[in-house]
């Protein structure tokens, strides 16, 4: 079971960083995977009661890795972590399958512990949640399957499924996926498959130009109109009047 938990989890490194090449290289070159195996390590004598020594595998992994996972945090199948230095998993944090979470990442509570000693204090993420660079997800929380979290993020409420949060504290921007619906393939930085069209970006400033040059004329003939005697309102009129008619499409 073990093995076969490493195997996976060689795997879904090679198919989510683009700069992985072999799995001999993941094995050797990968802190979020030396930090995996250190966390089972470490779970698996926290499990059976012995927590200093859990402790202690955790503190040499961390002193090896810079990751931070508490041994009696729930991580579930296939996690990957992404370059990892600054990365910590509080206690009572719990992680569901294929999530992918970068550097900087902190899965932690809101309040000192001791106030809330032995209840859950820090966040669940469900499956196939990407969590990006430096986000700070805090407070007993539900992340929601699919769910993506922006870099730098900071968020303190739960967040939907498929939802696309950023910024602090965190909004929503968009949906990846709908609450049931499986999200698409992991896209490495949790990026959108759709490339933005140059063109059509061009084409769409050109035309807000347009526009904003219309309501501008339209201000000049409003104010001579209600002025006809200011020769200075129809002298800027018409070269403004003239540029538009020339960027009519
Ligand atoms: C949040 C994220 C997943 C969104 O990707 P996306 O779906 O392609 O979204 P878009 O780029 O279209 O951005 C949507 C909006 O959110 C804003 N936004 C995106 N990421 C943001 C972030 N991290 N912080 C603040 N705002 C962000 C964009 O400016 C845009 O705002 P607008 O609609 O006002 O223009 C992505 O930007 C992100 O942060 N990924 C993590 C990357 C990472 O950690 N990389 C580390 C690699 S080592």
């Amino acid at each position: 079971m073990l093995l076969k938990n490493l195997r996976d989890e060689i795997t879904a490194t090679l198919a989510r960083d683009p700069a992985a090449r072999s799995r001999l290289e993941v094995v050797l070159c990968y802190p979020g995977f030396h930090a995996l195996l250190y966390y089972r390590m470490a779970h698996w004598l926290w499990e059976r009661g012995w927590y200093l020594a859990g402790r202690f595998v955790s503190h040499v992994g961390r002193m090896l890795t810079g990751i931070e996972i508490h041994p009696a945090a729930r991580i579930g199948q296939r996690l990957f972590i992404d370059h990892g230095m600054g990365v910590v998993i509080g206690e009572t944090a719990e992680i569901g399958d294929d999530c992918t979470l970068y550097h900087g990442v902190t899965l932690g509570g809101t309040r000192p512990s001791r106030e809330q000693g032995g209840q859950k204090r820090h966040p669940t993420i469900g499956n196939d949640v990407i969590v990006g660079s430096g986000a700070q997800v805090l407070g007993p929380i539900r992340v929601g399957d699919g769910a993506r979290i922006g870099a730098a993020a900071v968020v303190v409420k739960e967040v939907p499924d498929g939802a696309t949060m950023v910024g602090n504290p965190a909004r929503q921007v968009g949906r990846r996926s709908q609450p049931g619906e499986t999200p698409p393939v992991f896209e490495p930085y949790g990026i959108t498959a759709e490339i933005p069209d140059p063109i059509a970006r061009a084409l769409h400033g050109l035309l807000d130009e347009v526009s904003t040059l219309r309501a501008r004329v339209s201000e000049i003939d409003r104010a001579q109109e209600a002025s006809p005697a200011d020769d200075g309102a129809a002298a800027t009129a018409e070269p403004a009047r003239r540029s538009v008619a020339r960027a009519q499409p």
